[in-house]
């Protein structure tokens, strides 16, 4: 009897809180307006410019390599990053009752979890395809063939779902019984976990773990990785080291600047500052925004892509 009872009061535990209230970032209208303009142009700028990319690398011949395959897929991964939290943050600016409920609170953080590490093993693969293609090119096309590539693939999108599933499953339960503030626009699971009315010190070591440790390697691991190639490059200084420079720095930059927010948010002790909230912003919007800035305005293949794009569609409407 005693345990139907606790079950009772379980369940009525978890309807007590059935939605979550975001705080307002900041009262200051100007800088709410500010806040709107920024978010919207940049996750417009984000969503185009990705698009651009996958269209230029899947229509044009030229770009039919594996260093464009997986730019153009980082792209569509970059695309369902920003709209996983941009849409619902830029409608909420404005509104004073920022609510979300608990089965959409858990889907963010299921996807942004399930993108994000995706695109952590995404970057690697990249990593591992610059390292081919400068430090062993005689061997580039047998090795970055379109079954490794497609395996890189898959591998990259199970181990992001492994990664979100195995943090997930200790959330769902959770009882919430108030308070239901969260102090951010969007669910991060730290703070979620903070809310839960059970003792969830083991969890958030877990959740420190698994995402904090995993994205500090990552970044670890890639960093090594384009220094070892660097020196590749410095040691065989050839015509072509030149163009492998520029995307190197490409990359890196795409890097430091996806995993320095990232881990920020995962391993900083009490993460509640303004600053973090501000620099989930960025992440949420900007980020996206990097790929299609750096490897367009600097890579002269894909300008050049671009431009016959333009006008074949251009030459196209004229005919038709
Ligand atoms: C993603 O990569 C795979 C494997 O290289 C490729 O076949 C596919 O076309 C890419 N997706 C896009 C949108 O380019």
């Amino acid at each position: 009897k005693l345990t139907v009872v606790s079950e009772a009061m379980h369940g009525m535990n978890h309807s007590v809180v059935s939605e979550f209230v975001f705080l307002e970032l900041t009262n200051s209208w100007e800088i709410q307006l500010l806040l709107f303009v920024f978010s919207f142009l940049f996750y417009f700028a984000s969503m185009m410019g990705n698009l651009i990319i996958v269209f230029t690398v899947t229509l044009d011949a030229n770009l039919h390599s594996p260093m464009y395959f997986f730019l153009a897929n980082l792209s569509v991964i970059d695309m369902a990053f920003c709209s996983i939290t941009a849409p619902k943050m830029i409608s909420d600016i404005f509104k004073r009752h920022k609510a979300i409920s608990f089965g959409p609170c858990i889907t963010q953080i299921f996807f942004s979890h399930v993108v994000g590490g995706t695109e952590m093993l995404l970057l690697i693969a990249m990593a591992f395809d610059r390292y081919v293609a400068i430090c062993k090119p005689l061997h580039y096309l047998t090795t970055m063939s379109p079954q490794m590539c497609l395996f890189f693939l898959v591998t990259s999108w199970t181990i992001g779902l492994i990664h979100s599933v195995t943090q997930l499953v200790f959330v769902v339960d959770l009882p919430f019984c108030g308070p239901n503030v969260l102090d951010s626009f969007y669910c991060d699971l730290p703070r979620f976990l903070r809310l839960a009315c059970t003792d969830t010190q083991e969890l958030e070591l877990m959740v420190t773990i698994n995402s904090g440790l995993t994205s500090v390697g990552s970044f670890v691991l890639l960093v090594v990785s384009y220094i070892f190639i660097l020196f590749n490059v410095w040691e065989h200084s050839s015509g072509g080291s030149s163009k492998a420079l520029s995307t190197l720095s490409a990359h890196s930059t795409v890097v430091v600047l996806f995993f320095g927010p990232l881990m920020f948010f995962y391993t900083w002790p009490s993460a509640t500052s303004h600053l973090d909230k501000y620099l989930a912003i960025f992440d949420a919007v900007l980020t996206p925004f990097l790929n299609p800035a750096i490897y367009t305005l600097r890579n002269k293949e894909m300008k050049v892509a671009m431009k016959r794009l333009c006008s074949g569609l251009g030459h196209y409407r004229k005919i038709s």
